[in-house]
């Protein structure tokens, strides 16, 4: 077949030959395009009717135009239909079946005045739009269950910890909302992305922009964007949205990769700080006794693949001239298996956290455990006058007697506390405990009960502003 255009592609006129087996296998797109389908439906819907308004095609034309599209876009959801072995792409696809429903005079129409460049450009970003809404439905969902357990742990304390180890008492609640504050970060990302996502490539043409005078404006509304990109040049080859949008999705797995992280730890044997529920878990085939946080083990493990999508996507961009190079074909399987990723992760992992069982005796049993209460008896003698400097020194000699006597601070007697320091009075220890710990850290985002509950209360106000729609 040579010298026209071969099925299921858009070029060919040129060519003495069609391609080979081996150049058709590389260059086909519709194994992963195929999801572009319901914006490759739409635009050509708007793109027809700017077409008839610029008196390119009849009313006639564009009526039939525009059922034939309804009943593709009917197959299409029923599962109906599929490309063909011959289709390069979704766009070649949708101009194949057109014609087969409407005739070449009509379905080989539509080409006109528009590019695969300006189209595909478009796509990622309408497919990116919506995927987006799903996964900050869940972001909030997410928040939501940390208020909410957050909530009940109410006054319990747990150990904080810096470098791992020991470092002083906090809230449960506390530390619950602080994995949901980068969450809520990541949320207004995506709302900032969104705007700088929502302006259309459409009409940009190959590269150089529309000759035929269609309405670009017109489709841009048509598909809900905020207008058009100013350059075509740009609007066609720049995909910095898409490397934004993936450091977005790749910044919301690092965020649950952190706190799955730690939900395999804290349910280990040593710590038993939680435990998982049985439907969040699984077992093993070999050791009958084995209870897995496999969630919280494939949160992590996905994570490197969404830096990676991520990572490659900028490689592939990296010092592309301009204006399209068909290497941008490689920004949708990335951004399809991130979607795809969180989507699977993030309803697992809101299951997960809204079940897990929180086991606050041995969380409070722990609390003071490593002397983590020296830097309130340090403050407790700054308040009597010595300067921390020298406090710091003190404390540190009660905590190096305590380590060789195997005791904790409060078990310290009154003649030893004295032994250290003429400062260290009886009344030292009203300080040596986890709830005074936590009352004393009453500064603005502290871990004081009113402070938290001050976090927790504009916390849960930010997310109720949120529009869900
Ligand atoms: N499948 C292509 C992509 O995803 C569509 C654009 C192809 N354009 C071209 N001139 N070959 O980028």
């Amino acid at each position: 077949m040579s010298g026209q255009t071969h099925e299921g592609a858009l070029w060919g006129g040129r060519f003495g030959s069609g391609p080979s087996y081996e150049m058709q296998r590389l260059s086909k797109s519709t194994h992963f395009d195929w999801r572009l389908v319901p914006y490759d439906l739409d635009a050509t819907a708007a793109h027809a009717t700017a077409l008839k308004e610029r008196g390119l095609m009849s009313a006639d034309a564009l009526a039939t135009v525009l059922s034939a599209l309804e009943k593709i876009g009917h197959d299409f959801q029923s599962e109906a239909i599929a490309p063909g072995e011959q289709d390069e792409d979704v766009h070649g696809w949708l101009e194949r079946i057109l014609i087969e429903a409407v005739g070449p005079a009509i379905g080989g129409s539509l080409r006109a005045g528009r590019s695969r460049n300006d189209q595909i450009a478009t796509f990622i970003r309408l497919y990116m739009r919506d995927t987006s809404r799903a996964i900050r439905h869940i972001l909030i969902e997410l928040v939501r269950i940390l208020i909410s357990r957050s909530e009940e742990a109410g006054e319990r304390v747990m150990p904080g910890r810096t470098h791992f180890q020991h470092a002083q008492p906090v809230l449960v609640a506390h530390y619950l909302l602080a994995h949901a504050w980068p969450l809520v970060r990541d949320i207004s990302r995506i709302d900032d992305w969104a705007k700088r996502n929502n302006v259309s490539p459409y009409g940009g043409g190959a590269l150089a922009g529309g000759g035929l005078g269609i309405d670009a404006e017109g489709i841009a509304r048509e598909l809900g964007f905020q207008g058009v990109m100013e350059n075509s040049l740009d609007g066609t080859s720049s995909r910095d949205s898409v490397a934004e949008f993936l450091y977005i999705t790749t910044q919301i797995g690092i965020d649950l990769s952190r706190l799955a992280e730690e939900i395999v730890i804290l349910t280990s044997a040593e710590f038993g700080y939680m435990s998982l529920h049985d439907s969040y878990a699984t077992g093993s085939s070999m050791m009958p006794q084995k209870k897995n946080p496999d969630i919280a083990e494939l949160t992590r493990g996905k994570t490197g693949r969404l830096i990676g999508n991520l990572t490659g996507l900028l490689a592939t961009l990296k010092a592309l001239p301009l204006a399209y190079n068909r290497d941008l074909q490689e920004d949708k399987e990335p951004v399809f298996d991130s979607v795809d990723t969180l989507l699977l992760v993030m309803p697992a992992m809101a299951g997960m956290i809204a079940s897990l069982t929180l086991n606050y005796e041995r969380m409070e049993e722990q609390a003071t455990k490593g002397f983590s209460l020296a830097t309130d008896v340090a403050d407790f003698l700054v308040e009597q006058g010595v300067p921390f400097r020298d406090a710091h020194e003190i404390v540190g000699q009660l905590v190096a007697h305590c380590e060789s006597k195997g005791l904790e601070l409060h078990e310290c007697s009154d003649e030893e506390l004295a032994s250290i320091s003429p400062h260290l009075t009886p009344a030292t220890r009203s300080v040596m405990t986890a709830e005074a710990s936590v009352a004393r850290k009453s500064g603005v985002g502290g871990t004081a009960p009113d402070q938290v509950a001050k976090q927790r209360a504009a916390l849960a106000a930010l997310i109720e502003s949120l529009d869900t729609d």
